[in-house]
């Protein structure tokens, strides 16, 4: 039997219908256990008695309690010192991905993987017992998230419309790609989101699509909302939509996040600036395209995925 590997995490919208991600936020979901998979295969699970890993216990950083991020948060200059200190240092590496471990990003102390991967004797177990999206077929109306209530959603309303591409620059049909986002004012439906920042209840802020032959997607949405989240004092998110490419199989999906071209907050998140390749970063913003604004509609965006090479879009899980 052909061996594969699981990551010790996934990220997933939601974690709809009560799978095993439904209690994570979000933005907490980086690198959360997919413990069904272990306990299936008959491995070993994942040591939790110890959240934080030698090395991140060696540099002193603080405890982290769940729901509570740290006890005593930094200021962004300490944050932006760390920033500067590791770009400085990562300066002409090769690199694809963000560092799983990436101290500005507080939270990755609990992310990163603390032990060898577990190979999977039943590879299919992935896909039984993985989270899931859906139950039902890819319908054109999954793809405008202004469409999913009775009424229409507060906020700016935009279209995303991109392509994605291979390494060698073709086109990747068939390619289910996922969706899902804050509303306007920067809040999630969801129970671990306890921003004071009003809930919309014509937007749920998930959406998906099947690439077409040219490897094009497009969404209807509403511009998100920038968020506070815990990393460190006054920490705020850049408006950005989350990305998530299927692949062909559970065990491939990549996921990434789409940013909104001139967003101030870009110094200021660590996020995005685990990405430490400057190019890297500008091909996760989207670009403002006049063509695909509609007239008393809506403003139109562009944003393509690149899979693999020189020029992938870099995402949060390793490949
Ligand atoms: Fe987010």
């Amino acid at each position: 039997m052909k061996d594969v590997y699981i990551v010790d995490a996934v990220r997933t919208p939601f974690g709809r219908h009560g799978g095993a991600l439904s209690g994570v936020r979000p933005d907490d979901l980086a690198a959360h256990v997919v413990r069904a998979l272990v306990e299936r295969t008959g491995q070993d699970s994942v040591d939790e008695a110890s959240p934080l890993s030698a090395s991140a216990s060696a540099r002193g950083w603080p405890s982290y309690s769940k729901g509570s991020v740290m006890s005593t948060p930094l200021p962004q200059a300490d944050i932006d010192l760390e920033i500067a200190a590791i770009r400085a240092a990562r300066e002409g590496a090769q690199a694809h991905h963000p560092d799983r471990d990436y101290a500005p990003y507080r939270s990755t102390a609990l992310r990163h993987p603390k032990q060898p991967l577990v190979p999977l004797k039943d590879p299919e177990a992935a896909e039984l017992t993985g989270p899931v999206f859906g139950v039902t077929d890819v319908t054109a109306l999954d793809a405008d998230l202004t469409r999913q209530h009775l009424g229409e959603p507060m906020g700016e309303r935009i279209t995303v419309h991109g392509r994605v591409f291979d390494r060698h620059g073709r086109p990747v049909r068939g390619q289910l790609v996922e969706i899902w986002q804050a509303n306007a004012a920067g809040r999630y439906p969801h129970q671990r989101d306890d921003h004071p920042a009003p809930l919309d209840p014509n937007f749920t802020g998930v959406g998906r699509c099947l690439t077409d032959d040219d490897g094009g997607y497009a969404f209807t949405t509403i511009k998100p909302g920038a968020y506070p989240w815990r990393n460190h004092l006054n920490a705020w998110r850049p408006a950005h939509i989350h990305f998530s490419v299927f692949g062909t199989a559970f065990t491939q999906r990549l996921v990434t996040q789409m940013y909104f071209p001139g967003d101030p907050l870009f110094p200021y998140d660590p996020i995005l600036n685990s990405v430490t390749d400057e190019r890297a970063r500008q091909r996760l913003v989207a670009a403002y395209d006049h063509d695909l604004s509609k007239p008393e509609w809506s403003l139109g965006y562009r944003w393509d995925i690149v899979l693999d090479g020189p020029a992938a879009t870099w995402m949060e899980e390793g490949r």
